[in-house]
C-alpha cells in the first residue's frame, strides 16, 4: 500500500473529506492524500503535489528517517469501498505526521465500527470522530456512506525509542483546557526509563539500573518539568506580545503530592508543511533568541534543532526544561546544583563547545569563558552552529531550504565564522543574539540589493 495525492478520490468522498478537514489550519485541498494500492495510482501532475512532500519514494540525499518525515501526511483518506482494503494502525503510523489525521470512509458501517475501535484501543491513535453517517449526496438511492476520523497522537510507535527526547509527549483533548488538541508532556514511566538505560549501559547490573531509573523518574525529571512550567509562565509574562505564541503557553498541570509537576499541558505549535529559506530561518531564530534573552531574561541551554518548530511560517522554541534565569544562582539549592552540573558535563552542546575549543575552531573569548557555564553565550554559540547547518532534526530538515555551497549558505558560514573566531578574539564584534540578528539583517539587505542590481542588468 502507498499514499498518493487526491485525484484518485471519488468526488463524493473528496467533498466529504474537504468538509471534515475544513477547520484544520494546515488543510489545503491539494494536501488531501488518498490511501490506495500503488499499482492503481495514476500519475499525479507535479504541479498539484505539495512542494515539500513528494508523493512516493525517498527524496535524494535524505536519510530514511528524514524521508519518512518529509513524506508523512497530515490528511490521509481511505475509501475502503474503492480499495477493498483497510490499512492497519501499524501501516498508517509512519505515513501520518504527529497530529496527522486519517479519514475512513465506507458504506460498510459494521466493518467501520470494528476498525474504528481497533484504532481507538491503539495507544498511538485517538478516535477523534466516532463512526457517523455522511450527508446524502444527489444519488440518494445509493447505500449511505459512513466515516470516522482518527488522529495520530504519539511521537513514537510502541517499542520505538529515540535519543532526541526523553519525556512522554502526546496530543490530548480535554474540554477543560479548551477546544482541540494540546500537548501533554509528562514524566516517562519507570519501565521506559529502565529500558532506555539498559540500552545505553548494557553492562550495568539490574540493581543499578533500577535505582538510577527510580531516581530519574521520582526526582530528576519532575524537577525539570516543574522548572519548565515556571519558565513558560515567565515567557508568557515577559516576552513582548509579538513573540509570545512562538513558545508554548502552559494551559494546566498536575502535581505530585510533593508539589512537583508530573504532567504539563501546553499549546501545540504544529509543524508546518511549507518551508522557509535558510536566511529566513536564521533571521527568525536569532530574533526570537534575542527576545528570550533580553526581554524574558531566560537562557534556554538546549537549543538543538529538535527543540525548534516551524509553525505558521514562524520559527518557535520549545523544551524550556533545562533553562535558567539570567544570573540565577543554582548553587543555593544543592540538588539543582548537582543536576545542572551533571547536565553541563553530559550535554551535547557543552561537549561540542569543548571539542571546538580544543581544536582551535572556537577562539572568541566571550564564548570560551562561557564553556561549562549557564550563560547566554552558550545559546548564541549553539544557535550559530544550527543556522549554519540546519539539518539535524528530521522533521525540520525538509522545511529549511539549505543548499550547501550556495551564496546564502556561504555568507551565513562566514558570519558564524566571525562569531566563533573573531579577528580580535578578545574583542568580538558579535557578542549577543541581538548582535547576530542585526548582522543577519544587514546580510539580507545586501543580498536583496545585489538581486535587484542583477535584475536591472
Ligand atoms: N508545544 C509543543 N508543540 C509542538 N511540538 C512539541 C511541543 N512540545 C513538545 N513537542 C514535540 O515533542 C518533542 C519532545 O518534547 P520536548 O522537547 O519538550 O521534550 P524532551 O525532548 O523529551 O525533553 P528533554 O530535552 O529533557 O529530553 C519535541 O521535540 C517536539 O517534537
Ligand atoms: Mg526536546
Amino acid at each position: 500500500m502507498t499514499a498518493a495525492a487526491d485525484p484518485l478520490l471519488a468526488p463524493a468522498v473528496r467533498r466529504l473529506a474537504r468538509r471534515v478537514f475544513a477547520g484544520e489550519s494546515l488543510f489545503r485541498p491539494e494536501r488531501l492524500t488518498v490511501w490506495g494500492p500503488a499499482a492503481e495510482s495514476p500519475a499525479v501532475p507535479a504541479e498539484t503535489r505539495p512542494q515539500a512532500i513528494p508523493a512516493v519514494g525517498q527524496p535524494a540525499g535524505l536519510t530514511e528517517e528524514e524521508s519518512l518525515a518529509a513524506t508523512a501526511q497530515d490528511f490521509l483518506v481511505v475509501d475502503a469501498d474503492a480499495t477493498g482494503e483497510w490499512p492497519t494502525p501499524e501501516d498508517v503510523f509512519p505515513r501520518l505526521t504527529w497530529g496527522g489525521q486519517l479519514l475512513l470512509v465506507t458504506r460498510d458501517r459494521d466493518r467501520l465500527d470494528q476498525v474504528a475501535q481497533r484504532y481507538a484501543r491503539h495507544d498511538c491513535f485517538d478516535l477523534e470522530t466516532p463512526p457517523a453517517p455522511a450527508r446524502r449526496g444527489v444519488r440518494f438511492w445509493a447505500p449511505r456512506r459512513h466515516h470516522a476520523l482518527i488522529r495520530r497522537v504519539t511521537l513514537l510507535a510502541p517499542g520505538q525509542h529515540t535519543d532526541r527526547s526523553t519525556f512522554d509527549v502526546r496530543l490530548v483533548r480535554d474540554a477543560r483546557l479548551g477546544p482541540g488538541y494540546v500537548v501533554r508532556k509528562q514524566v516517562p514511566t519507570h519501565r521506559r526509563v529502565a529500558k532506555r538505560l539498559h540500552e545505553r549501559f548494557p553492562d550495568a547490573t539490574p540493581d543499578l539500573l533500577l535505582s538510577r531509573a527510580t531516581k530519574l523518574v521520582s526526582k530528576v525529571f519532575p524537577v525539570f518539568l516543574t522548572r519548565e512550567a515556571g519558565f513558560l509562565s515567565v515567557l508568557a509574562k515577559e516576552l513582548p506580545p509579538e513573540y509570545r505564541d512562538r513558545v508554548p503557553r502552559a494551559l494546566g498541570m498536575e502535581k505530585a503530592p510533593d508539589g512537583t509537576v508530573k504532567r504539563l499541558y501546553m499549546t501545540w505549535l504544529r509543524m508546518d508543511r511549507a518551508g522557509m529559506s535558510q536566511l529566513d530561518f536564521a533571521l527568525q531564530a536569532t530574533e526570537l533568541l534575542a527576545a528570550v534573552h533580553d526581554a524574558a531574561k531566560v537562557v534556554h541551554l538546549d537549543l538543538r534543532l529538535d527543540n525548534m518548530i516551524i509553525s505558521e511560517g514562524r520559527v518557535c522554541f520549545i523544551d524550556f526544561g533545562s533553562s535558567v534565569q539570567v544570573g540565577e544562582n543554582i548553587s543555593r539549592n544543592p540538588m539543582l546544583h548537582s543536576l545542572f552540573e551533571e547536565m553541563m558535563n553530559t550535554s551535547q552542546i557543552q561537549r561540542t563547545m569543548g571539542r571546538m575549543k580544543r581544536s582551535g575552531r572556537l577562539t572568541s573569548d566571550i564564548l570560551l569563558s562561557a564553556h561549562g557555564k549557564m550563560d547566554r553565550a552558550v545559546d548564541m554559540f549553539y544557535l550559530a552552529l544550527q543556522i549554519t547547518h540546519p539539518v539535524s532534526n528530521p522533521e525540520l530538515r525538509h522545511l529549511i531550504d539549505y543548499q550547501k555551497g550556495s551564496a546564502t549558505a556561504k555568507a551565513i558560514k562566514g558570519l558564524v565564522g566571525e562569531i566563533l573566531r573573531p579577528p580580535d578574539p578578545e574583542r568580538p564584534r558579535l557578542i549577543s543574539a541581538a548582535d547576530v540578528h542585526g548582522a543577519l539583517v544587514s546580510l539580507s539587505a545586501t543580498q536583496a540589493t545585489s538581486r535587484r542590481r542583477r535584475g536591472r542588468r
